[in-house]
């Protein structure tokens, strides 16, 4: 066994190690998404200085709403309503009903491409208007008009996406569209899920963060990467050491985010695997992650086999890896950052362009790591 041990990169004893290691299956899966005791508050993390950033965000898998279906969401504070009308068109709008307050989500039904609501049926379209009252002889004018809060909805890689902007601002990109997604040659998507307690900016920063692959992924090296910064996108090419059960082998990963919701890793050198994420806030210190992996199926099915599916775990145990430290991390606004770290001011910069918040209140010019509301 302590052959085994040596062998295999993946067991590689890291500090985050001893809350992971009585973890497997079933077990481990629950954990992923289990509610968590000893979190500290918002406030002693210090999470409430970061606002929710703006963005396009997955709000579930497009096999997940058929036409038809009408599915509660709790997204960014708020209780949200998502069906499908009978044109195939996802629809978003607030939970909870203009009349009296029911919450649509549960017991609303699809007629048409409207939404009605389960308590007295007023019947919604895609803005929120009011269409119709079946037992009014007149529609309250106000309810006929659309509410101040507009969610846009797009259909990409598989999935339904939607617009948050807190000053309801349109959508100012696209999502990015992955071919392989949509290639016969490739897998359907293989998915895993786990809620985090902590803000997009932390798991987001994890990229630049070259000193955290040796200590919490166990890495023999610091990864080499080249990393860049355009408009809404950043994008990086690793050089790794990449775990797998017959040790460590040279990799090359690219990954990329589109906004602070979406993001994209390849990974060539192994096992050639397209990871596709949506990271979605619940609350400010809740976030839902969702990896949706995909690979051509003469690797993922072929004599490779065992190679591929421990690429994907392994990336999976990253996750969890990271999980551990981010479930309690806190927000410093002055962190001390050392020379051997990556471009964490150049990401955090980069990063605030989505705090619509902070350009209202004049922080758009100043690096976040000036920003000093708060005592660390
Ligand atoms: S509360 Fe929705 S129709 Fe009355
Ligand atoms: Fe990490």
């Amino acid at each position: 066994m302590s052959d085994m041990k040596q062998e295999d990169a993946r067991t590689a004893p890291v500090g985050v190690w001893q809350v992971l290691e009585s973890l497997r299956g079933e077990e481990l899966t629950k954990w992923r998404l289990a509610e968590l005791d000893n979190v500290s508050s918002v406030e002693m993390r210090n999470l409430d200085v970061l606002p929710y950033p703006f963005g396009w965000f997955m709000a579930c898998y497009s096999d997940e709403l058929a036409i038809g279906e009408v599915k509660p969401l709790q997204y960014f504070g708020r209780d949200l309503v998502l069906w499908r009308g009978e044109d195939g068109q996802p629809r978003l709008i607030d939970a909870y009903c203009r009349h009296l307050g029911a919450h649509m989500g549960y017991g609303g039904k699809v007629e048409g491409n409207n939404l009605v609501c389960p308590f007295h049926a007023w019947a919604y379209d895609e803005q929120g208007c009011v269409t119709d009252v079946p037992y009014a002889k007149r529609l309250p004018p106000s309810a006929t008009k659309p509410p101040a809060t507009q969610y846009k909805t797009c259909e990409e890689n598989k999935a339904v996406w939607f617009w948050y902007h807190p000053y309801d601002e349109a959508p100012k990109w696209e999502v990015d569209r992955f071919d392989e997604v949509f290639n016969a040659d490739w897998t359907e998507f293989d998915k895993h899920e786990w809620i985090v307690r902590g803000p997009i900016q932390n798991l987001a920063e994890n990229g630049v963060d070259a000193a955290h692959f040796k200590y919490v992924h166990g890495t023999a090296t610091f990864p080499d990467y080249q990393m860049s910064f355009d408009g809404h996108k950043r994008t990086a090419t690793v050089e790794a050491k990449m775990g797998t059960p017959k040790g460590e082998i040279d990799g090359k990963i690219s990954y990329g985010t589109v906004g602070p919701g979406q993001s994209w890793t390849k990974f060539s050198g192994i096992s050639e695997t397209l990871l596709i994420s949506g990271v979605t806030p619940i609350a400010p210190d809740r976030i839902h992650i969702r990896f949706a992996f995909t690979q051509p199926k003469e690797e993922a099915d072929g004599p490779m086999q065992g190679l591929a599916k421990a690429l994907k775990k392994d990336i999976c145990k990253q996750l969890d890896q990271d999980k551990v430290v981010w479930d309690r991390q806190k927000y410093l606004n002055r962190p001390i950052i050392c020379d051997g770290d990556g471009p964490i001011p150049a990401f955090r910069s980069y990063f605030s362009q989505f705090y619509a918040e902070w350009e209202k209140e004049g922080k758009k010019t100043i690096t976040s790591l000036d920003v000093d509301k708060k005592s660390d």
